[in-house]
């Protein structure tokens, strides 16, 4: 088979080729075997990229089946003890064993999104994807009714477990120090509490019809953390410093926080109060990027579809906002501030790139399905015109990348096509199991045989997608190199929907 290596040209004719027999013939199970070798397996990485967060789990596991993931453990069992409060469950964020609640929240209102947008679409996959967020809300749900005047967001002392390399399992309470942090009235967090209230908003969303008082008890609780980030303002930077920084510092600030919270809001009760919310805080900030900290675009084409699917006029300058940011990413619009690799793929910032990608993706098919809905079209300037197959088009463009369709043929999801990612920046994934190795590591002990080895992770963590390739479509394919080869809840999350907008 040699000759489908031997450039595009012939691989093309050879497609034609076999179009025109399809079309001669009308003999359509070739034309099946056309698309089937030209599309990656969506459905395959769909499951997969639901499947990863069971690796990311904290907390009590179920027993298998439930538990497909079954290298993994127990851990962080007495995480909230500290604060003598339960604060279990909740998700690593990465490839350390740290809860960091702004992401994990985040990553929450992703896989929210993405299921209630592509519901149908996700087939088996739902009920997957809605155990997927009912591990993350859970957590949340805990952080935000502990301690009446409080909320919790997070657990671990990033600057101690990032001296460690050990399993998640054998972490105790004190090595590395499993801190807690929290958010007060006199200490704020605007951002993190925006973020929590959106997430535990979009999930009540998914929950509504499947299990209502969950649903409701989510939405109460959204409701009572939004108002506490709308009452005391301030950035949770400022109040906790060096536990959230440089990890995850609100860099953007906590307006976007805000904005998008109420956008959840509003979403989920209708309420008028979260549109006034939403206007009192003004709206022209000219992002072309979205991601765990900057929410601009995505509380855009958000409301954006109370124009588009909705047709309220009221929300007309959503629209043009979510377009104005449209024509930011389009590789050929003349407002375009997106740069794109040799190999067609989205370049926004050298750590982790591909979380850019995978968000930016999302609100690519997303606007692109409202668009097909309203038959809605637009111009960047006065020669591009968009339609909802251009944000598709450039969207497959992305999720095919990342799926193998790149210069290094390589998939960067783990365990999914016949080349991916061995050598992860993730402890777990890196280190033996408990099942091969049940004595515990020593907080150093693990990286002089497991983290600087050139050998293969032995640990499969199927689905996750790492920060990718660099601005030259080259990988390492080198566990030291974090910024490259680490994987991340909130990749994950944004690829979902995507994903199960392509698998259908
Ligand atoms: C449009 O949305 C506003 C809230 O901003 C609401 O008050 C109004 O009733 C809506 N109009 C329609 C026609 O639904």
């Amino acid at each position: 088979m040699t000759i489908f290596r031997n450039g595009a040209n012939s691989s093309i004719s050879l497609i034609f080729y076999l179009i025109s027999c399809c079309v001669i013939l009308n003999f359509c199970r070739f034309c099946e075997i056309v698309e089937a070798g030209n599309n990656p397996n969506y459905r395959d990485a769909l499951a997969k990229s639901i499947l990863f967060f069971q690796g990311q789990r904290s907390g009590r596991l179920p027993p298998s089946p439930a538990q497909q993931i079954t290298w993994r453990a127990n851990s962080g069992l007495l995480d909230g003890q500290p604060a003598h409060v339960d604060l279990t469950g909740g998700y690593y964020d990465a490839g350390d064993n740290v809860k960091f609640n702004f992401p994990m929240a985040f990553t929450t209102t992703m896989l929210s999104w993405g299921a209630m947008e592509y519901a149908g679409k996700l087939g088996p996959q739902l009920p997957e994807t809605r155990a997927a967020i009912r591990w993350a809300t859970d957590y949340l749900l805990k952080c935000a009714g502990a301690t009446p005047g409080k909320l919790y967001v997070g657990v671990g002392d990033p600057n101690a477990d990032h001296r460690c390399w050990i399993r998640p399992e054998d972490m105790d309470s004190s090595n590395p120090a499993r801190s807690v942090y929290s958010v007060s009235p006199s200490n704020p967090g605007s951002d993190v509490a925006g973020e929590t209230a959106a997430a535990l908003a979009a999930a009540s969303i998914v929950f509504r019809k499947v299990d209502a008082p969950y649903a409701r008890l989510l939405l109460k609780t959204a409701r009572n953390v939004m108002q506490f980030a709308l009452n005391y303002r301030g950035s949770y930077s400022d109040s906790l410093g060096s536990a959230v920084c440089p990890f995850y510092c609100s860099y953007s600030g906590y307006t976007d926080e805000l904005l998008w919270g109420a956008a959840w809001l509003f979403r989920a009760t209708n309420d008028v109060y979260y549109v006034n919310v939403v206007r009192s805080l003004g709206s022209n900030d000219g992002t072309d990027i979205f991601s765990w900290d900057n929410k601009y675009a995505g509380a855009r084409v958000l409301l954006a579809r109370r124009n588009l699917v909705d047709k309220n006029k009221t929300f007309e300058d959503f629209r043009q906002r979510a377009e104005e940011f449209m024509c930011r990413i389009l590789p050929n619009s003349p407002s375009s501030t997106t740069q794109y690799t040799a190999g067609g793929l989205m370049w926004k910032l050298g750590q982790s790139n591909l979380q850019y990608v995978t968000s930016i993706t999302f609100l690519l098919t997303t606007y692109s399905k409202y668009m097909a809905t309203s038959k809605n079209s637009f111009y960047c300037g006065n020669q591009l015109q968009v339609t909802h197959r251009t944000l598709r088009s450039l969207a497959k463009k992305q999720v095919d990348y990342i799926l193998g369709e790149n210069p290094m043929k390589m998939s960067y999801m783990v365990g999914y096509g016949a080349n991916y990612p061995q050598r992860i920046h993730h402890r777990g994934s890196s280190l033996p199991s408990l099942r091969v190795r049940p004595q515990p590591f020593g907080c150093e002990a693990g990286f002089q045989p497991f983290y600087y080895t050139p050998n293969p992770n032995p640990n499969i963590l199927t689905g996750a997608v790492v920060g990718g390739p660099n601005q030259n479509d080259f990988y390492s394919d080198d566990r030291t190199d974090f910024s490259h080869s680490e994987p991340a809840t909130y990749i994950n999350a944004a690829i979902v929907g995507p994903l199960a907008f392509f698998a259908s």
